[in-house]
């Protein structure tokens, strides 16, 4: 385990040295880049402007709780409200490569507009060492290209400034605990949001039937944790499957959608295993999901699979 104190320290030196003028920060309200906006805060100052892109594939009340937490941090922060671009973006794709570079693409679009405005070419991330290992860095395979890597134009004009890139996750927990970051513990949510929890076309209605789910989800195992029936899992939530499937409403036929939990634990999000659950605990998350997107989602399935072979995301 790092040194966290002295990784402060020393990632404040280098972003001052990386850094000659002014810096936007791509800030996501996870762990990892709200280490690094905190970083740069200290680093910079004034000189730093968090930037929070509502891509319209968030969680519940994200926006809310991230827009609370910044706004109280003392770091000059916005949010960009850009649902259309990115569905626009998605129109059609159903390929997991292909939506992360869409995504990760008009990430850095709108960044670039960003830091134009606030006289900057550099843009802090909060990459972390599994996001290029697994997007193929230092000649390994490509697993899945994190957008925040792959994602990134070759014409684009932006400096990437990386501070966590030689952190793993409980490295940067620790980090974040030093900082005094707030529930250091959340779980993590990908970049690309709910658009890697829909599984094929990604539509305003599907990323709402997932929002719902996913909400369920971390509710229920919420109070199950806090109940005591069952470990903090690293990982939990819901996603959407491309099929159709036949259930009954009532005394209705409904050819429905289906829902596929994934609760896992892991040390590093290198490896993970699904998650030993209470029965009762996937029966209230069926019954909630199936009755809360009545009409729409008819089946819930419980993934088994650890990683490896299946990944933690399904995409
Ligand atoms: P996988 O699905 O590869 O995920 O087992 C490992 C960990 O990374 C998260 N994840 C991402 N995080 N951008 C991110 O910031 C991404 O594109 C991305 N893809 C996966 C995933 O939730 C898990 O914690």
């Amino acid at each position: 385990m790092i040194d966290a104190a002295a990784f402060c320290e020393e990632a404040v030196r280098k972003l001052r040295a990386d850094v000659p003028g002014r810096a936007i920060v791509a800030a996501s309200g996870g762990i990892d880049s709200t280490t690094a906006a905190l970083l740069t805060e200290r680093a910079l100052g004034e000189r730093a402007r968090a930037i929070f892109v509502d891509t319209g594939l968030l969680r519940a009340h994200e926006v809310e709780t991230v827009s609370g937490f910044f706004r109280a941090s003392g770091l000059a922060f916005q949010v960009l409200p850009a649902a259309d671009r990115f569905f626009a973006a998605l129109d059609g794709v159903t390929e997991p490569e292909e939506k992360r570079r869409r995504i990760g693409e008009t990430f850095i679009r709108l960044f670039e507009a960003e830091a134009d405005r606030f006289g900057t070419d550099r843009l802090v991330q909060g990459t972390i060492a599994p996001d290029w290992i697994e997007s193929g860095g230092a000649l390994r395979d490509t697993i899945k290209t994190h957008h925040n890597v792959g994602g990134v134009p070759k014409d684009s004009r932006l400096v990437l400034v990386e501070p966590l890139r030689d952190l793993y996750k409980d490295e940067v927990r620790a980090v974040a605990r030093e900082l005094r970051i707030p529930a250091s513990d959340r779980q993590p949510f990908p970049g690309p949001g709910l658009a890697v929890r829909v599984n094929g076309p990604v539509t305003p209605d599907r990323v709402r039937r997932a929002r719902v789910a996913n909400a369920i989800v971390e509710e229920e195992v919420e109070r199950a944790v806090a109940a005591g029936a069952l470990k903090r899992p690293w990982q939990y939530f819901a996603v959407l499957l491309p099929v159709r499937t036949v259930g009954v409403t009532g005394d209705n036929r409904v050819f429905g959608e289906a829902v596929s939990v994934r609760i896992v634990d892991s040390i590093d999000a290198m490896t993970a295993v699904a998650m030993d659950v209470p029965r009762e605990l996937l029966a209230r998350i069926a019954e909630r999901v199936t009755r809360e997107l009545t009409q729409e989602v008819v089946r819930v399935l419980y993934d088994v699979t650890d990683k490896p072979p299946a990944t933690i995301e399904w995409e």
